[in-house]
């Protein structure tokens, strides 16, 4: 069919990569209505944001976001503006309030009913919200994988651990883990397709399987997920430190395509701030954690959560993350400053310190953090590593990723694209390293 009579629509993603991945459930649902995917929103005749509510400017961002669209939908009314994700799960009604304009409004768990939504609302005219929290809706075959080579799977879904800072069990519900064989399944087509690399995601994969009647827990799935042919590399993301168990760094260190690298949420290095955190870890068991993992893959990389500034939050209790900071050396923190969510126990929590102050802390955080990734990325200088090659980057260079999962940028041709390479090291930077393809 020639693209001039194919219905466009533009999907823009804002959150992590449990929401990519519904945006190529979206992408799937569509193009099976007859769609065709668009890159420019206002050529769509459909244009999707699927919102993230994790932080609280999440809103402002979004409700600046829809604002604009506002002049596209008065030159043309027949478009269609849905608003889908966390955010939307979160605001429901809010959003059409503010905004009559928008026509669509679905859940987190209303992904597979949207293209009936569009149906619905274009017969009736009439704005939608729909986000109902009733169903378990993932199907695992349904889904565009944005590339060609790598893929992301869900292996469960929703979050039953309330830390109290965190909005993302009120906004994706109760956890539930995919049957294995399903996973086993969706893994075993991407890689006849072509993918070389997976990356299984849940907000706590290591409580995986906890809701089973069988014992079948995220090492046991692991390791059927090894075993597929052809398939060079498993990645997973996130690991909650209260549920590492020793069988999981088992499994990592026996299994060569399981990636060393283990993103571990640190959050916070005072106990009293995990306690009112309610993270069900220590400081002395988050170390002790460490040194199993650095003893049974001595070349295992961690990356790791912070957020600084959580209500009740002391300078010394600031120095306590920094000491981990400096004992453990994660490669990188992704590092956050407290957001305030509604709704969650830490809402309510008293809060003294002032943003000025936090963002001092952060700053501080920061500087000798990135002085550890640099030094940390030092040591690789020199050597022959395997990159997994991802695209085009700046300044004409071709860039890949280390199992570690560091970025590695070359001079290189696109036909690399998807293939796995040896390159040799020659520079490093703080977040990322340079280096020569080997010839
Ligand atoms: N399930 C994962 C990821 C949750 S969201 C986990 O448990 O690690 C990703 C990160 O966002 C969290 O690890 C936390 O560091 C940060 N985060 C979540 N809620 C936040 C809040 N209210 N304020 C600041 N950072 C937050
Ligand atoms: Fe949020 Fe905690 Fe669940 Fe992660 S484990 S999603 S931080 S409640
Ligand atoms: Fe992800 Fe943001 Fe939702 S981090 S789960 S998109 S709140």
């Amino acid at each position: 069919m020639s693209s001039k009579k194919m219905k466009k629509y533009y999907i823009e993603t804002f959150g992590c990569q449990m929401n990519e991945f519904d945006s190529e459930r979206i992408a799937y649902l569509l193009d099976k209505e007859g769609y065709e995917k668009w890159e420019k929103a206002e050529e769509s005749d459909v244009i999707i944001i699927n919102t993230c509510a994790v932080r609280e400017n999440a809103k402002n961002k979004l409700y600046g976001h829809i604002g604009r669209l506002k002049s596209l939908k008065l030159l043309r009314s027949d478009l269609l503006i849905c608003i889908g994700g966390c955010s939307a799960q979160n605001l429901k009604e809010e959003i059409l309030r503010v905004f009559p304009f928008v026509d669509i409004i679905f859940g987190t768990h209303n992904i597979s009913e949207l293209p009936n939504l569009i149906f619905k609302k274009v017969s009736a005219g009439r704005s939608i919200c729909n986000v109902e929290n009733d169903g378990f809706d993932y199907i695992l075959n349904d889904f565009k994988n944005t590339h060609s080579f790598k893929a992301c799977l869900p292996v469960s879904i929703g979050c039953n651990n309330y830390c109290s800072y965190c909005i993302v069990p009120y906004v994706r519900g109760k956890e539930k883990s995919i049957e294995p064989s399903e996973i086993v399944n969706a893994a075993k087509d991407l890689v006849l397709k072509g993918v070389v690399e997976i990356t299984l995601l849940g907000q706590n994969v290591n409580s995986y399987g906890k809701d089973f009647e069988i014992k079948f827990e995220f090492p046991d799935l692991l390791e059927k997920i090894a075993q597929i042919n052809g398939l060079k590399r498993i990645r997973f993301m996130t690991s909650h430190p209260k549920d590492l168990s020793n069988d999981l760094i088992k499994v990592i260190s026996k299994n060569s395509n399981i990636v060393n690298h283990i993103h571990l949420p640190l959050q916070s290095g005072s106990d009293k701030i995990l306690k009112s955190m309610n993270r069900k870890y220590s400081r002395g068991s988050y170390l002790e954690i460490i040194k199993n993992i650095r003893t049974q893959i001595p070349d295992c990389s961690i990356t790791t959560d912070i957020i600084v500034g959580f209500p009740g939050e002391n300078y010394e209790d600031f120095k306590e993350t920094m000491d981990i900071i400096e004992r453990v050396r994660f490669n990188k923190a992704f590092t956050f400053i407290f957001s305030k969510r509604e709704g969650t126990a830490a809402y309510k929590l008293e809060d003294i310190v002032s943003l000025e102050e936090k963002k001092e802390w952060f700053k501080e955080l920061l500087l000798t953090q990135n002085k550890i990734s640099m030094e940390e990325n030092k040591t690789l200088v020199g050597k022959n590593l395997e990159v997994l090659v991802e695209g085009a980057g700046s300044k004409g260079m071709m860039h890949g990723r280390l199992e570690n999962n560091s970025i590695v940028n070359f001079e290189g041709n696109e036909d690399l694209v998807g293939k796995i390479i040896k390159l040799n090291i020659t520079e490093a930077k703080s977040f990322y390293l340079l280096g020569k393809t080997l010839i």
